[in-house]
């Protein structure tokens, strides 16, 4: 019995030549198995799928963290926005002087930047452009209810033989010295504001605290202290 030489172990990725050892390839493909299949499995390795949760975990709160923060930050932009803060001239107070300033059944004042008038009813004045019997302070914004043109007051208007009116120069809503209207195609007559007096007699009309005209105008005039008789 002669034993065959043993050839050198071919490379990996060879095929056996003709010729070579077939000992040689299978010591060869048994030096290859490292791990015996029976073996514990390195812990460094068994831990990997916990890792990975681990991974997807942090991830996945990660992302929902940015996105609560994104979105708490959004709210707070917007609520920066819609908050009011030192708001002046219309929609907020718009001082209008001192009560003494008003003459009984005087002119109504103008206030631009506020957009109403002012005027101290007279409740003697009974034409029919007067104050249907309001006394007192009454403010009105200055934009008609109809398409919400600016109406200002015509004390040199004639209506019907009578002079002095809000006319509206757009489509012609006409109204007395209480904004009630008379004329014209506005749905309801002048809305009014609120006003606030202090101690002092000075005076602050509220231009956001509007009310839709009615024919109640005349007795949402306010009597305070101190106006002239
Ligand atoms: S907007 Fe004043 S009457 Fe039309």
């Amino acid at each position: 019995m002669t034993n065959a030489p043993r050839t050198a172990p071919p490379d990996m990725g060879e095929s056996p030549a003709a010729g070579e050892s077939i000992e040689a390839w299978r010591d060869a493909l048994a030096a290859r198995k490292t791990v015996a299949e029976t073996a514990n499995v390195p812990g460094a390795l068994a831990s990997r799928p916990d890792m990975e949760a681990s991974r997807r975990t942090f991830i996945r709160g990660s992302f929902l963290g940015g996105l609560g923060l994104a979105l708490l930050g959004s709210v707070g932009l917007l609520v920066d926005y819609l908050y009011p803060r030192g708001v002046r001239g219309f929609g907020g107070p718009v001082p209008a002087g001192k009560v003494s300033e008003y003459a009984k059944g005087g002119e109504p004042k103008h206030f631009l930047d506020g957009q109403f008038f002012l005027a101290n009813l007279d409740p003697s004045d009974a034409g029919k452009n007067g104050t249907g019997g309001g006394e007192g302070l009454l403010a009105l914004w200055h934009k008609c209810p109809h398409l919400g043109c600016t109406v200002p007051w015509r004390k040199e208007f004639d209506y019907e033989g009578t002079k002095g009116w809000f006319r509206c120069p757009c489509h012609g809503s006409t109204y007395t010295k209480a904004g009630i209207r008379i004329f014209g195609p506005a749905p309801r007559s002048m809305d009014t504001m609120k006003i606030e007096v202090d101690g002092a007699g000075n005076i602050v009309v509220q231009t956001g605290v509007r009310e839709f005209g009615g024919p109640n105008n005349p007795q949402r005039a306010i009597k305070v202290p101190g106006l002239p008789s």
